[in-house]
């Protein structure tokens, strides 16, 4: 049911004076009324698109200076959803601050006041900084600790195929996220490898046929993660239950059912959504185990055959990426022996929707032509 416009706008919380106008908020389950628009505020900088698909590079801005300014962060936001990954260098921001931006990203256009950054399921223990910090709401990316966990998966050479990695984060839970930002700080010694790609759900949706578009449109996939209670068990580690940043994402399942072809509230576009690796354990809803089976596969193949809707990013020291976890699958490169660590805030977003009256890109792009 879509909600009334009243109790749309009753969310709106944290925004100054300025940007609270310009904020058009999505209940938990609700519509946008309409796609955001960008205001121009990051044309003062250098930019230039990556691929025609996906992916934006600003090569000198530091973030830590327009974190204050709502407008250059909304605007941001607005980008990372129409390009699906935006990438920085070399960058001064602190995780404390890169929290903050990540809610900010969210409460900038219109997430629910409920969603926050999350915390992650399993425990790691692990220091975000050379001080020993440890923050639950900061996901260390380590070589180290997946390889401990996840084994073979994140080992050189594991003789799985690369393509097997695809994935968009914590899609198991009820809310899943909006936005997460990866600033890596540690390379492999020798500076090579440890690469990211990522890919795009709207384009995924674009190269669907008609009939194909339909009846995904209809369609909803449980999302599963079972690893979590399987690490948690054999390495005797802790598992978040309580409120992981919303307060529907508790207990031990690990487990969702959300609409095949999810609309980002952010631009309005349609995106393929239940695919690749939070779909591997789970299951198209509504059709036969070998339909759900084939579906999952074709969906797979073109997101990891079709190197035209990827971009793949080599890391600097400090580089940092902001993906759309709602409209973007990614995958990280394990063909190197070294560590390599980096700090992740996943932010959470709105309970995922299909909005019929949305488009796909590529209809949206030929109209605003
Ligand atoms: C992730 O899967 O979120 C991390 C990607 C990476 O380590 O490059």
């Amino acid at each position: 049911m879509t909600p009334s416009v009243d109790t749309q706008l009753e969310n709106a919380t944290s925004q100054s004076s300025e940007t609270s106008s310009l904020v058009q908020k999505i209940t938990l389950s609700g519509y946008i009324l309409e796609p955001l628009k960008y205001s121009g505020s990051l044309d003062e900088y250098e930019s230039s698109d990556v691929t025609t698909a996906i992916g934006r590079e600003y090569p000198s801005v530091q973030l830590s200076s327009i974190l204050d300014d709502e407008r250059k962060i909304r605007d941001l936001a607005i980008t990372v959803s129409r390009r699906g990954v935006v990438f920085f260098r070399n960058q001064d921001i602190t995780s404390d601050q890169q929290k903050i931006l990540g809610q900010k990203l969210g409460e900038l256009t219109g997430k629910p006041d409920t969603s926050k950054v999350i915390a992650l399921a399993v425990k790691r223990n692990i220091s975000v900084d050379e001080n020993g910090k440890l923050d639950d709401e900061i996901s260390v990316i380590s070589s180290e600790v997946n390889r401990k966990y996840y084994g073979g998966r994140f080992a050189k050479n594991s003789g799985l195929l690369a393509s097997q990695g695809w994935h968009a984060d914590i899609t198991f839970e009820k809310v899943p996220s909006d936005y997460a930002i990866l600033k890596i700080t540690h390379l492999p010694e020798d500076q090579t490898g440890g690469d990211t790609l990522w890919a795009s759900g709207y384009e995924v949706y674009d190269r669907l046929s008609t009939p194909i578009q339909k009846l995904a449109d209809t369609l909803k996939a449980v999302h599963y993660q079972p690893s979590f209670n399987n690490v948690a068990k054999e390495h005797d580690i802790d598992l978040i239950s309580g409120d992981r940043g919303a307060p529907e994402n508790t207990g031990f399942d690990f487990k969702a059912s959300h609409p095949l072809v999810r609309t980002n509230p952010v631009t309005g576009w349609k995106s393929l959504f239940g695919a690749a690796g939070q779909v591997e354990n789970g299951w198209i809803e509504g059709v036969t185990k070998r339909e759900s089976e084939i579906l999952k596969q074709y969906f797979n193949q073109l997101i990891a055959e079709n190197h035209d809707l990827q971009v793949r990013f080599k890391w600097g020291t400090n580089d940092l990426a902001i993906w759309d976890n709602r409209s973007v699958f990614h995958t990280a490169t394990n063909d190197y022996d070294g560590k390599r660590q980096g700090t992740r805030v996943v932010s959470l977003g709105e309970i995922p929707y299909y909005d019929p009256a949305s488009t796909s890109r590529q209809e949206a792009l030929a109209q605003e032509a």
